[in-house]
């Protein structure tokens, strides 16, 4: 089996003491560090901008997954690069000239994802697998956390594993992640999983993460 990742999304986390979150769950073994980023235009909530990133960076050297929510896009890349971002994952809903934004984060040096609303169909990241490393499949409607789980995004989540074959190509999903979906969604081909709630909800973070790993023989 695939290795699989597990990626809090500090959305999930007390605002207030957002650096000991950060390196609380850095001990507690996450993979990466998932930041959501949201305008209040693409999505209908606001979380932060890359001055938090920036102030963030120290306390982690996890890759900072970095979750764009906004519309347009192309004008904050540098700043979130800047600030200290690894990946920059973007919406295809939110940039017109997709390939175009995805050039602009590889000449900024980081490397690139791109993400499908529930209702966006796989087949437009078809012509762009070639510049990202990863296709982040939003398993809810974006803009808060401690959503259920869309099933159907598990047909999804196996056509893109079929369109990229053996491309280095990972596929992340994200929103309503728990013990019971993550098994669903890494049998369907996904092998990063953020997960919010499940992790910051939780009393113990180290168990949170490892409850979400698969178990394997
Ligand atoms: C939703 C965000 C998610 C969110 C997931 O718009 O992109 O990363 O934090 O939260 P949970 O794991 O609580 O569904
Ligand atoms: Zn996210």
């Amino acid at each position: 089996m695939r290795d699989v990742l597990i990626a809090p999304s500090i959305l999930a986390s007390d605002f207030a003491r957002l650096g000991e979150e950060v390196r609380a769950v850095d001990a507690a073994g996450a993979d990466w560090i998932h930041l959501d980023v949201m305008d209040g235009h693409f999505v209908p909530n606001i979380t932060f901008g890359p001055e938090v990133v920036r102030a963030l960076r120290p306390h982690s050297a996890k890759c900072f997954d970095t979750h764009l929510m906004i519309e347009p896009v192309d004008p904050y890349l540098e700043a979130f690069a800047k600030a200290g971002a690894d990946r920059i994952i973007v919406h295809v809903e939110a940039s017109t000239h997709l390939d175009r934004t995805l050039q602009v984060i590889a000449a900024l040096g980081k490397t690139a994802g791109v993400s499908l609303n529930p209702a966006t169909p796989a087949c437009m990241v078809a012509h762009v697998l070639d510049r990202v490393d990863l296709v982040l499949v939003m398993t809810v409607n974006p803009g808060f956390g401690g959503q259920r789980f869309i099933p159907a995004q598990l047909e999804k989540i196996r056509e893109l594993r079929r369109m990229i074959g053996d491309r280095p190509i990972r596929i992340e999903v994200d929103g309503g992640i728990t013990p019971e979906t993550a098994p669903l969604v890494v049998e369907a081909g996904a092998s990063v999983l953020v997960a919010g709630s499940a992790v910051f909800g939780a009393g113990d973070y180290a168990a949170a993460i490892a409850a979400l790993r698969p178990v394997t023989a």
